[in-house]
């Protein structure tokens, strides 16, 4: 309908930051506050759509009517979003996941010696990727983060990653993108672009799901 125009639809969407752990005590992470995802969530649900939010560690309540899974790192979102993927007809990867994690994790806090210290890492799954590659693939969206060539990069995530649409954000620019209450995305799609303006994060995810649900 006009106003629930994802009605019938299940969304399954990843939000916030994950971290990895270098210690008991200690990780690598990054600053996904998860407002951007929860966003989403929220503004799907009220278009109609039944809500899967797979979160890192953010502290933000959960959006009425949208059920969260929580988890920690890259390895565990992945396994949380591929137990749900095929129950979803839409994905979108909000999430900031880490690119890498420390190859291994001590099992004690690491003591204090020399005047520096190497971390060696390596890399993590790609959720987007494994996702988009499913026998039963959603209609899958991403998001890039860049600081720079927005749109080069944006679009060659696109092909590269085989996604339907991707939203791109410029993450070098104050007042937007990670941690902060505004954005300005711009969508890119195969043969086509919108940009949908500088606007708060729940505008911007009601346009970036009106866009999807056009297209879905
Ligand atoms: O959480 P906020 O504070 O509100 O900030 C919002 C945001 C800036 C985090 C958000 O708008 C955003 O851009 N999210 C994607 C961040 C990111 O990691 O971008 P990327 O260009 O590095 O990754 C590209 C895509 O691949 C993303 O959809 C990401 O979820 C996905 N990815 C990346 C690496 C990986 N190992 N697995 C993935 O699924």
């Amino acid at each position: 309908s006009e106003e629930q125009p994802l009605a019938g639809t299940s969304l399954l969407l990843t939000a916030g930051p994950t971290r990895e752990a270098l210690d008991p005590v200690r990780y690598l992470s990054n600053h996904s506050s998860g407002k951007m995802g929860f966003a989403i969530a929220e503004q799907a649900q009220r278009l109609g759509a039944k809500v899967t939010l797979v979160a890192g560690p953010v502290s933000l309540p959960t959006p009425a009517g949208v059920t969260r899974i929580d988890v920690e790192s890259a390895q565990q979102m992945l396994d949380a979003v591929m137990a749900q993927v095929e129950e979803h007809q839409l994905f979108i990867g909000c999430a900031a996941v880490a690119d890498y994690r420390p190859i291994a994790v001590a099992d004690n806090k690491i003591k204090k010696s020399a005047e520096s210290m190497m971390v060696e890492m390596v890399r993590n799954p790609d959720i987007l990727a494994t996702v988009a590659a499913h026998s039963k693939r959603p209609f899958t969206v991403g998001f890039a983060a860049e600081t720079q060539d927005v749109a080069h990069y944006a679009m060659d995530k696109l092909k590269r990653k085989n996604l339907d649409m991707i939203a791109a954000n410029d993450v070098s620019k104050p007042e937007q993108g990670f941690n902060a209450d505004s954005n300005a995305l711009t969508l890119y799609w195969d043969g086509g672009s919108q940009a949908l303006g500088y606007s708060g994060k729940s505008d911007q995810a009601k346009q970036l799901l009106l866009a999807i649900a056009k297209r879905l």
